[in-house]
């Protein structure tokens, strides 16, 4: 088992390996000594494979558990199931020593983590991704939300964890779509921090090469957020350079409706089109700027380099959706935009400029000039 501590304002853990999830009873009691009642927050997919085999280690440990699942899929991670989760904690009489545990991949964590934020003012909360993405990610750094209908993650606070259990097992339940997912938040984390990774990644590039030494990529890539995120742990600086491709990622999940295209998907295309921005404004050096490299590595995870280009450019509905996308991003004030882009694979900088640089960039690459 390999164990990374994470020095942020409130101090944890993220334990990972083989046989964690048999073990999330004894674990959870060790962090959360005072804790009588864990409600564990789940999704109607992960429920059948894993939720009983949890709730019985946390019932031997002593907890008194509450099982709130939500149906599975980004529309759950809503203000409706949030206030729902809100009714079904004060029911089954959480007080604020109690805990929630979110079970599951990055919808679940980021519902159940806002729950468990602004419950009582906060209670404490325990991470159990069951997902790639969810494990190298979402699961990590304490951002919690809900999805708005003006766009993702538009409502949330920071809250972190005081503990993330990551099972590695859980993810031979994934469906190829779902790994290679989240292999592109594993991928981007070479581009943007470590040059040696991103070779190494391209020297295992399949699915079977990954899960044969799977703790220690899932140990490299929280390594480097836990290494972001003490740094500047409420994202107002450094942080930001863990959004590579999220910009442009997030006009493409809102332009599918969250659902013709997965976060990871949205992702790989984002940081392609950010790395040809990026060499495109003088930011990258090199030949391409690791342009090829990044797409040969993507490509050959299955992921999209070219997603929501119709017949070689965007057609008006999607263009409009990546303007609107761009100007609701988190990190735009005014007509400012600060968007991350690599200098060279293995190192990111996030640069501040006009909106319309942003946009006129996209157009080019789009073929909408
Ligand atoms: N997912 C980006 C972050 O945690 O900052």
């Amino acid at each position: 088992m390999k164990t990374i501590h994470v020095n942020t304002g409130r101090p944890y853990d993220i334990l990972i390996g083989g046989g964690l999830l048999e073990q999330a009873g004894t674990r959870c009691r060790a962090a959360l000594p005072k804790a009588k009642k864990m409600a564990v927050v789940t999704d109607s997919a992960v429920s059948p494979l894993y939720l009983e085999r949890v709730e019985a280690g946390l019932k031997q440990a002593g907890f008194q558990t509450l099982a709130c699942v939500v149906p599975a899929g980004e529309a759950s991670k809503n203000p409706k199931s949030l206030s729902d989760l809100w009714e079904a904690f004060m029911a089954f009489g959480l007080t604020r020593t109690d805990a929630v545990a979110a079970l599951g991949g990055g919808m679940v964590g980021d519902l159940a983590g806002f729950a468990a934020a602004t419950i009582l003012r906060g209670v404490n909360y325990v991470q159990i991704p069951t997902t790639l993405l969810a494990q190298v990610d979402s699961s990590v750094g304490g951002k919690t939300a809900i999805d708005l209908k003006a766009g993702k993650n538009l409502a949330g606070v920071f809250w972190q964890p005081s503990l993330v259990l990551m099972d590695p097992e859980v993810l031979n339940t994934l469906s190829d779509r779902d790994f290679s997912s989240g292999m592109a938040e594993v991928i981007k984390y070479g581009c943007i921090a470590d040059r040696a990774f991103f070779d190494f990644l391209t020297a295992h590039a399949s699915r079977v090469a990954i899960m044969e030494t799977v703790e220690s990529v899932l140990y490299t890539c929280c390594n480097i957020k836990r290494n972001v995120v003490e740094e500047d742990e409420r994202d107002t600086g450094r942080r930001m350079i863990l959004n590579f491709g999220h910009t442009i990622g997030h006009a493409f999940e809102r332009l599918g409706n969250y659902e013709t295209w997965t976060h990871g998907e949205a992702v790989a295309a984002g940081m392609w089109d950010a790395a040809q921005i990026g060499f495109g404004l003088g930011v990258s050096g090199g030949d391409d700027g690791g342009m090829q490299e990044l797409k040969e590595l993507l490509e050959a995870f299955h992921l999209p380099t070219h997603i929501a280009r119709l017949g070689g450019g965007l057609d008006s509905r999607a263009w409009n959706a990546v303007v609107e996308a761009v100007g609701l991003d988190k990190k735009s004030a005014g007509d400012e935009l600060t968007m991350i882009f690599l200098k060279r694979i293995g190192e990111a900088v996030a640069v501040t400029g006009k909106k319309d640089a942003v946009l006129e960039n996209l157009a080019a690459i789009y073929g909408r000039s």
